[in-house]
């Protein structure tokens, strides 16, 4: 718990334990294992919600399936962009076990890095779909 959370009052700390997230401020995490673009929801309608962000999937120890794809294929990013396409291709795949070229870069439309082309992030996907093995 951050200095600034320890600051705020009980009731207060699980919408700011949430919000304080990096990966949730910029980013997307599943409510009740839904894909939710952090910027379109309050933080208030996730209250009682089961809410996982990519701090809640893996460790630097043992990554998501999806995670290892990812760092195996070179589809890693940056901080802004790499946890919501992570987590939006775990709710993809889980969906479409098997997706196509296609299906991925429609499944990722709204998870936007303006740096670089998607054809490792697309890679990564279909890899971390084999290793998920949903
Ligand atoms: S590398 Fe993340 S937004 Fe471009």
């Amino acid at each position: 718990m951050s200095r600034r959370q320890r600051r705020r009052k009980p009731a207060e700390r699980g919408v700011v334990d949430i919000a304080d997230l990096a990966s949730n401020a910029r980013g997307v995490g599943h409510v009740d294992g839904k894909a939710v673009k952090s910027c379109t929801m309050l933080a208030v309608a996730a209250k009682g919600a089961e809410v996982t962000t990519i701090e809640g999937i893996g460790s630097a120890e043992s990554l998501h399936p999806m995670q290892q794809a990812f760092h195996e294929n070179h589809g890693l990013q940056c901080g802004f962009c790499t946890p919501g396409m992570v987590m939006s291709a775990i709710e993809l795949v889980e969906k479409n076990p098997n997706p196509s070229e296609q299906d991925v870069r429609e499944g990722l439309e709204g998870n936007i890095c303006r740096c670089t082309g998607y054809h490792n992030i697309v890679k990564s996907v279909q890899a971390g779909a084999q290793k998920m093995g949903v």
